[in-house]
């Protein structure tokens, strides 16, 4: 059991993330807590905001990713507070108003019956997953027509698109990014994937229909109300005091003005882009209607956003300098850095540790290490895997 001086908040989780630090906070809080000095703390590749989540009401935070989806959870940790304005009831109000005008008459075609076979179950998924052919004149359909019969059903893509026009309705409330953490969240709980969105299943047997079916039954709105409102309890009655900043920016951007900070970095450590594994919140949050990836003229499977981020630290040419960019521009800011990287990353920590002094001559340079299991969200065949958790902690002398 580590024990950190900084009291750790267990904040609301709205995303199951690949990659999460949320079980390994102590360890990483441990080496904030060393390297700290005074001034704000910068979680430069922030996810699922874990650190946020866990220290947002006691230090300054800069949160920042490349993904939009991660701003929208660090300001509902970080900014976000309950004026007691709005509940799930509400929004549910204004979403089941819009549904009854524009999706009480989607077909029952789309519907799965009960005990039917497997060549039945079949037929109607691509029935739901045709939508994407179909025009719709309602503004609020991108979920319908480009997910229908995907990770969810056409029914629970009405639903998504229904209550994200709600939250829009809602946005000046200040529990905004919270209430759309709360459809995330219903998204994942009801979503037939593993928990990301890099590819959906195809029933090819009964049990794996059956599985799937679990998932095509289960209620968009259920788990959208229950998380809101008991996102919204946790939330604060006023609003927070502490100046926190909030980016999407890459992380170089994002480094570039700051100085004499503590910047926790935690980097993509595979060679999988994140933004092919959350595609659909990052489409949810910004709801733009974007252009679907194709190859050699065919839409690819997943559905992903054409314009996905390609990150430099999953790409094996361009992961070493990739650091060195970071640790010059934070060597050069007079600020303090903890790195979280493990032993199976795309970089050997050997080579890890020794551009690191190279680039860090006038600094401290100091390294943690945690067994670990490592969740790869069935990425590997398996779901779990031991590996070395790592900090290098480096401190200006
Ligand atoms: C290991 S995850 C961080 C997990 C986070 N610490 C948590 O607890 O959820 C790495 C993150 O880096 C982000 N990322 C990848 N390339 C980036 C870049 N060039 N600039 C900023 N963020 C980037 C990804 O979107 C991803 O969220």
């Amino acid at each position: 059991m580590i024990e950190t001086k900084i009291k750790l908040k267990s904040s609301v989780q709205f995303i199951k993330y690949m990659g999460s630090k949320t079980k390994l906070l102590p360890f990483v809080i441990n080496g904030i807590e060393e390297a700290y000095n005074g001034g704000v703390i910068c979680d430069l590749f922030a996810g699922s905001c874990s650190l946020s989540g866990a220290i947002g009401e006691q230090f300054p935070i800069v949160s920042n990713d490349i993904q939009a989806y991660s701003s929208v959870i660090a300001k509902a940790y970080l900014t976000d507070w309950n004026d007691c304005k709005v509940n799930s009831k509400m929004v549910m109000e204004i979403a089941k108003e819009y549904h009854k005008k524009h999706y009480s008459t989607l077909s029952n075609n789309l519907r799965h019956t009960e005990n039917s076979s497997l060549k039945e179950f079949n037929r109607v998924e691509k029935l739901n997953q045709n939508l994407i052919n179909q025009e719709f004149e309602n503004t609020w359909h991108l979920f319908t027509k480009n997910y229908s019969g995907t990770w969810w059903s056409a029914e629970q893509c009405t639903w998504i698109d229904s209550i994200r026009k709600a939250i829009e309705d809602l946005k000046e409330n200040p529990a905004y990014n919270t209430m759309l953490g709360a459809l995330m969240y219903a998204m994942a709980y009801n979503s037939q994937g593993t928990g990301h969105y890099a590819q959906y299943r195809d029933a090819k047997t009964d049990s794996s229909m059956k599985d799937i079916l679990i998932y095509r039954k289960k209620s968009i709105i259920d788990y959208f109300e229950r998380k809101l409102d008991s996102a919204l309890e946790a939330l604060p009655s006023i609003q927070p005091k502490l100046k926190h900043e909030v980016y999407t920016l890459d992380y170089l951007d994002c480094l570039k003005n700051l100085k004499n900070a503590t910047v926790y970095a935690d980097p993509p450590y595979c060679f999988v882009h994140y933004s092919r594994f959350y595609h659909a919140i990052e489409t949810l949050v910004l709801y733009d209607y974007p252009e679907i990836q194709h190859k050699n003229k065919k839409m690819v499977k997943g559905r992903y956003r054409e314009d996905r981020h390609q990150s430099p630290f999953s790409i094996k040419s361009k992961v070493k300098n990739a650091f060195i960019d970071m640790f010059e521009i934070i060597a050069k800011n007079n600020s303090s850095l903890v790195l979280s990287y493990s032993d199976t990353g795309m970089i050997e920590i050997d080579d890890l540790l020794k551009i690191t002094k190279e680039v860090f001559k006038k600094h401290t340079v100091s390294v943690k290490t945690l067994d670990y299991t490592h969740m790869t969200m069935g990425r590997k065949g398996d779901r779990d895997r031991m590996v070395k958790e790592k900090l290098i902690i480096v401190k200006p002398i």
